[in-house]
């Protein structure tokens, strides 16, 4: 399936939220941090889910009650709250996807490096219980720095023995969501039909959106092709000056809302559904669907540094193959050239953090 039909048939899916009572095997998934400002909606997305059959709703408080709300919408999960770390392992048991939103988000000024010192130990201690209870699940991991804490997931269960790097996967669909949307809006596209590849990490210089490989391409696509696939007539062609701009504006996309929510934290709605489609995409490969791809931040040999996001099929195992880049642009290929330093020092400082504190 090409990259347009795949965009048509992941919006499909999602307006199915909700809706949907397909005869989908039974799946469990866990969210943990489900009482915060990412964990609410992205439970209540799930709970939407027709790929879900049990939903475990764990944070070290407040639970019980996000739980029973949830649970009162008529769709087919089953939702349990659980609280406190005596709960943990109750919460994971048999999960087949489990979200982690746990930690805390980023106040203006603030990098998502500088939340490192808090959320290294609770991402840690989260993916260590992971691998004591559910250590073939698939593990979506949200709390930033992602450039870091999945390292420091694939150290912590490596020490357990567990590691499997097919099932360990850094959420970057935000930047994906981001770029789709920049993009779209500039280029008076259907944003329905847009779909763009972001690749790299998820911070700063390291988020790195493929424009040249976008679809529908603005840039390649004759006057009548935009015509005809746009729902703007005359759609825009993108300069350089445009393009550098739409990738500045990915690359930012998570300090224009830490600025704009001025204190009160960083994306939580749009990362909640960025997250729900990651792990409904999850979800369905396990469940067999021959054609899931989506970009995420996992363990990589495309690239010279060893977690990399990129295109990714998933399948019954999770990660079924890592695609390649495909071909960069110059300005891309300086962008690439330009992550490496940062992305490469956030690897070794999760890896690093992880040996020290065993
Ligand atoms: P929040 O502070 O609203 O919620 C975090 C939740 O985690 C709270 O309910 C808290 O009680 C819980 N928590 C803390 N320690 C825990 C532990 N040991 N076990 C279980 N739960 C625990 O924060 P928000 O806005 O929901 O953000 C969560 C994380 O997601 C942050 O690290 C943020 O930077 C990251 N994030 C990632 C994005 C991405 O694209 N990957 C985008 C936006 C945010």
């Amino acid at each position: 399936m090409n990259a347009l039909a795949r965009a048509s048939k992941q919006a499909l899916q999602t307006a199915a939220r909700g809706f949907a009572s397909g005869a989908y095997p039974d799946r469990k998934v866990a969210v943990l941090g489900a009482a915060g400002g990412i964990g609410q909606p992205l439970s209540l997305l799930m709970k939407l889910s027709p790929y879900v059959s049990e939903l475990a709703l764990y944070d070290i408080a407040g639970t019980p009650g996000v739980a029973a709300d949830v649970s009162h919408i008529n769709s087919k999960a089953a939702v349990k709250g659980y609280a406190g770390e005596d709960q943990l392992g109750e919460a994971l048991k048999g999960a087949d996807v489990v979200i982690i939103p746990a930690g805390v988000p980023r106040k203006p000024g603030m990098t998502r490096d500088d939340l490192f010192k808090i959320n290294a130990g609770i991402v840690k201690a989260l993916v260590e219980a992971c691998g004591k209870h559910c250590p073939k699940a698939l593990l979506n991991i949200i709390s930033n720095p992602v450039n870091s804490t999945v390292p420091i997931a694939a150290e912590t269960l490596k020490r357990l023995g567990v590691y499997d790097e097919k099932r360990v996967l850094g959420v970057t669909t935000l930047d994906v969501v981001r770029a789709k949307t920049f993009y779209a809006e500039k280029a008076g596209l259907d944003v329905s039909k847009v779909d763009v590849p972001v690749v790299g990490g998820h911070a700063g210089v390291t988020i790195l959106p493929l424009f040249s490989q976008a679809v529908p391409g603005a840039n390649k696509l004759s006057d009548a092709d935009i015509d005809a696939l746009t729902a703007v007539p005359g759609a825009n062609k993108l300069s350089d000056a445009d393009i550098d701009a739409l990738t500045k504006r990915t690359q930012d996309g998570g300090t224009e809302v830490v600025q704009a929510k001025a204190g009160k934290g960083s994306a939580t709605l749009s990362m909640a559904y960025a997250g729900a489609l990651f792990a409904d995409a999850c979800l369905r490969g396990l469940n067999g669907d021959p054609d899931v791809v989506e970009c995420t931040y996992v363990a990589s040999n495309i690239t010279e540094v060893p977690f990399f996001s990129s295109k990714v099929k998933l399948g019954k195992n999770g990660v079924e193959q890592v695609y390649g880049l495909g071909e960069l642009n110059d300005y891309e290929k300086a962008g690439l050239k330009a992550m490496m330093p940062e992305l490469r020092a956030s690897i070794e400082k999760g890896i690093s953090f992880a040996k020290e504190s065993q």
